[in-house]
């Protein structure tokens, strides 16, 4: 008997090393590598088109890669497709219910198809409708609930198994911004559960206060890890803004503070809150009149927008 030796990297949620797959000669994922680990919110960003949906699909197990491998918590969607659907939950972009059957019995129903004993699927659904603020539309049918809700619903549906990853295409899609803030904090409480997430969108800023990472993606390509660099870089500019900028630059120039000048301050990298705090009141000690001082914005957008140029 032989033993072959395998080193299964069990650490990662998601493990996906050079995935490919065309539908006739449209080539929807060319190269796709990257990792998702437990308890982190990770980013699928890029234009309409450039394969989200179609990756996804391959990691669900749904949709089979010509090439390329796949690993779902240790687990290859090829030969044990089992295990992957029982730790992938999956929120897909296009919201279909089953518009006779009220909220409760839609989940019930889905943890029935996950071989949960009907009295505890049920009251796992009841758990999940509270969770996603739905308890009231609990024995109501789907069809009364508008756009945001029956998103909310569909991503309880993806919760019915307890899965370790979740995969969710485009779910703040059409939401009003309160709907997308509670998103944003649901996702956020499933990571810290130890969840894995991957969310795509290619809505940027909605993105920039969920995620920990960022995988950037064109043309059917993940585009690695300068991509990763440049996201994490751009989270530490900070823009500070004074009434006299001249003497903003000044300080910041005999504290020998690295700058970028602008019209109204100067805009430089703080590592951390801390140091945040620290910097103001260093530059408040120092009689500059500061009346703006937070970071630049969506460190996801700028690097978006700077790898948009570098393809000019
Ligand atoms: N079933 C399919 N048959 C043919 N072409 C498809 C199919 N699914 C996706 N595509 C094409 O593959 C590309 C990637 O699509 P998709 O994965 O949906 O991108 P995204 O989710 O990023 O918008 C697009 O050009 C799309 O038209
Ligand atoms: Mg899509």
């Amino acid at each position: 008997m032989t033993v072959t030796q395998e080193a299964p990297v069990l650490t990662d949620a998601i493990a996906v090393e050079g995935v490919a797959r065309s539908f006739g000669s449209v080539r929807a994922v060319d190269s796709a590598s990257l990792t998702v680990r437990h308890g982190h919110v990770t980013a699928l960003i890029g234009p309409n088109g450039c394969g989200k949906t179609t990756l996804m699909l391959m990691l669900s197990g749904l949709l089979r890669p010509d090439s390329g491998e796949i690993r779902i918590a240790g687990h290859d969607p090829r030969t044990d497709s089992a295990a992957v659907r029982a730790a992938i939950g999956w929120m897909p972009d296009q919201l279909g219910s089953w518009d006779n059957l009220t909220c409760l019995q839609t989940l019930t129903l889905m943890g029935e198809a996950y071989r949960i004993p009907r009295a505890t699927a049920r009251e796992r659904g009841l758990s999940l409708l509270r969770r996603v603020h739905l308890e009231e539309f609990a024995e109501r049918p789907a069809r009364v609930l508008s756009r945001g809700q029956k998103q909310r619903l569909s991503l309880a549906r993806a919760l019915v198994h307890d899965p370790a990853v979740l995969l969710l295409d485009e779910p703040a899609n059409g939401l009003d911004p309160r709907s997308r803030v509670e998103l944003r904090d649901l996702v956020r409480e499933f990571a810290a559960e130890g969840r894995a997430v991957l969310v795509s969108s290619h809505v940027l800023a909605e993105l920039d206060e969920m995620v920990d990472d960022a995988v950037f993606m064109s043309k059917g390509r993940t585009l690695g890890d300068d991509a990763a660099a440049m996201v994490a870089d751009a989270r530490l500019k900070y823009r500070i803004d004074a009434l006299d900028p001249e003497a903003l630059q000044a300080a910041l120039t005999s504290g020998q503070v690295d700058f970028e000048p602008t019209a109204t301050g100067a805009v430089t990298r703080i590592d951390g809150e801390a140091n945040a705090a620290q910097a103001l009141a260093w530059l408040v000690g120092q009689g500059v009149q500061v009346h703006r001082f937070g970071p630049v914005g969506s460190a996801l957008e700028q690097t978006y927008m700077a790898m948009n140029e570098e393809r000019r």
